[in-house]
């Protein structure tokens, strides 16, 4: 099925081979002896003992030919899952305090989505994420430096860990960043409460929000997504590797398609989290028992909830 990937961090799709493979390339030495043995630390308890993890092994990405590499990578990977669109995020403050330049970063991010498209494969655009963790301060100061890349932006979001850092701390540059014409989408409600969910909606004014599961736990936040057809971007095998929910069979999918919730179904982090996005999928349909319909409407959902409309080919 032609489907559309919304909630895609791009670091997250580094593979423990391609890691071994950029560290040999740039003589970074990872903390872990071999591609089993890095495997094996992918058993998580929560979103931070993820990002630690993740943080870690985005040392050995350092020019643009590893960033081209990392998304050439992934691109072939969605375009056999049926992907003709991603929105992919990235993490330009991480980037940055290594000493890798955002014009590197979004060069080789770009040049991959280049030859993607006209290959024939999915069709990308690139959403700045801020670390919420880092505050709304370090985010303006990543705006300011990502004001000149704007035309190669499709958007900005906001990530990281979320419990203790609320979406309305960032209403200030999520304006800025509308005024340079950028989109904007957030993480909220995977780990933190609905009022996230509402902040971000009535606060930053985001297009969709990411995540969102935990919109389930208030009647008012499921009548609110459904009647403005905000789009959800869901992660369902993320949800289960965090702990947000304990398995696919009881995921808050099923509550929010039943309250008309405009839902999608994207990976996430698919190198760390076992599967692409066309797993999670399978996953919804084995273990949940979502019919051909159902998957059929949240391909269809992720088309409509693109950003920027690719031109039709
Ligand atoms: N949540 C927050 N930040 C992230 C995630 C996530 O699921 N993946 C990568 N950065
Ligand atoms: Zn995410």
């Amino acid at each position: 099925m032609p489907k559309a990937e919304l909630h895609l961090h791009i670091e997250g799709t580094l593979e423990p081979e391609l890691a071994f493979a950029l560290a040999a390339r740039n003589g970074v030495t990872l903390r872990y002896p071999d591609t089993e043995s890095l495997r094996r630390a992918y058993a998580f308890s929560d979103l931070s003992s993820f990002l630690a993890l993740y943080y870690e092994c985005m040392a050995v990405l350092r020019t643009e030919r590893d960033f081209d590499d990392l998304a050439t990578a992934y691109l072939d990977r969605a375009r056999a899952d049926g992907v003709t669109r991603v929105e992919m995020f990235f993490d330009p403050q991480m980037h940055m305090s290594r000493g890798v330049p955002l014009s590197e970063v979004i060069g080789g991010l770009r040049a991959a989505a280049a030859r993607s498209a006209a290959s024939g494969g999915p069709q990308a655009g690139l959403i700045a994420c801020f670390l919420r963790d880092l505050g709304p301060a370090a985010a303006a100061a990543t705006l300011d430096a990502l004001a000149e890349h704007a035309g190669d932006l499709l958007g900005v979001g906001l990530d990281s860990a979320e419990v203790g850092y609320p979406p309305g701390d960032f209403a200030r540059v999520f304006s800025d960043a509308r005024g340079l014409g950028l989109h904007t989408v957030a993480h909220a409600g995977e780990e933190g409460p609905p009022e996230y969910v509402w902040e971000a909606l009535d606060v930053l004014g985001v297009e969709r929000v990411d995540h969102g599961i935990r919109s389930v736990e208030d009647p008012a936040l499921l009548w609110r997504l459904a009647a403005d057809r905000t789009p959800l971007t869901v992660c369902p095998l993320s949800n289960v590797r965090l702990r947000c929910v304990e398995a696919i069979a009881s995921h808050p999918i099923a509550t929010l398609l039943e309250a008309g919730v405009n839902v999608t179904v994207n990976s996430d982090d698919p190198a760390y989290f076992g599967g692409y996005v066309a797993d999670n999928y399978l996953a919804l349909a084995a273990e949940l028992g979502l019919g051909h319909d159902t998957l059929a409407v949240l391909a269809a959902n992720s088309l409509a909830a693109c950003l920027d409309h690719p031109p039709a080919r």
